[in-house]
C-alpha cells in the first residue's frame, strides 16, 4: 500500500476513512469480508489521490574508488518497495514514450546514461524531473500520468518497478485517467 507522505491533506482523508469503517463496525459489519472490501475502497483511494509531490528525486548510493563508481540499490532499503521488476528504455528517437498511468505501481527512474525529462501529472499539476545523472533517481508514485521525452543521444532510462507486468493496471486515456482522479 502506497502512503504518500508530502501531502497533508491525504492524511486528513486517512483520518476520515479510519472513521467511517469504525462507524461501520459499530453499525454491526463486522466480517471479514466486509472488512476486506473496505480495505480495498480505502487502497484504491489512498492510489487516486496521490499528487505530483508524492514524486522526489532521491540520491543513489554511490561507492567511489580509483576504479570509477559504483551504485546500488536495494528494495525496501534504498527505495520504499521490493523490486519486482526491471526494464529499459534506450534508442529512442524523437516520440515520446509513457503518456499513461498505473493503477498501483510504484516506479524508480534512472537516467543510467545520457539524459531524459519525465513530466508527472496528477490531473491538476504537471511537474517536469530532469533526470541526468545515473547517481540520481526518480520515485514515481502510482495514481499519476507520465510523460517521457528529450531523450538525449545515447541515453538509457533504467525503470526498477514493485510488481511484474500486469496490462490491467494501465490506464493509456488522459480523458479516463482524469475520471479516474476524480
Ligand atoms: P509500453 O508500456 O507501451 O512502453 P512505455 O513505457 O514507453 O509506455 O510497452 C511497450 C511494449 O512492451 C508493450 O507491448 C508491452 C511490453 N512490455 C512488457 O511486455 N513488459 C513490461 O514490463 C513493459 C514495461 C512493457
Amino acid at each position: 500500500m502506497f502512503f504518500p507522505k508530502n501531502a497533508i491533506s491525504n492524511w486528513i482523508l486517512h483520518f476520515l476513512f479510519a472513521d467511517v469503517i469504525f462507524f461501520l463496525y459499530l453499525c454491526g459489519l463486522k466480517s471479514a469480508k466486509s472488512c476486506c472490501a473496505i480495505v480495498f475502497v480505502i487502497m484504491c483511494a489512498n492510489m487516486k489521490q496521490t499528487t505530483v509531490r508524492d514524486c522526489k528525486i532521491i540520491d543513489i548510493r554511490k561507492y567511489a574508488d580509483n576504479r570509477g563508481y559504483l551504485s546500488v540499490i536495494e528494495g525496501g532499503l534504498d527505495i520504499p518497495f521490493e523490486i519486482k521488476r526491471i526494464y529499459y528504455l534506450y534508442m529512442v528517437p524523437e516520440a515520446a514514450r509513457g503518456a499513461h498511468a498505473h493503477k498501483e505501481l510504484q516506479q524508480l527512474m534512472i537516467a543510467t546514461s545520457g539524459s531524459v525529462h519525465v513530466t508527472m501529472d496528477d490531473g491538476g499539476e504537471k511537474k517536469t524531473f530532469v533526470l541526468d545523472k545515473p547517481w540520481k533517481g526518480l520515485l514515481v508514485a502510482p495514481g499519476l500520468w507520465r510523460d517521457l521525452d528529450n531523450f538525449s543521444g545515447g541515453a538509457v532510462c533504467m525503470v526498477l518497478a514493485s510488481e511484474k507486468y500486469d496490462a490491467d493496471d494501465y490506464i493509456r486515456d488522459y480523458e479516463e485517467f482524469l475520471e479516474y482522479k476524480k
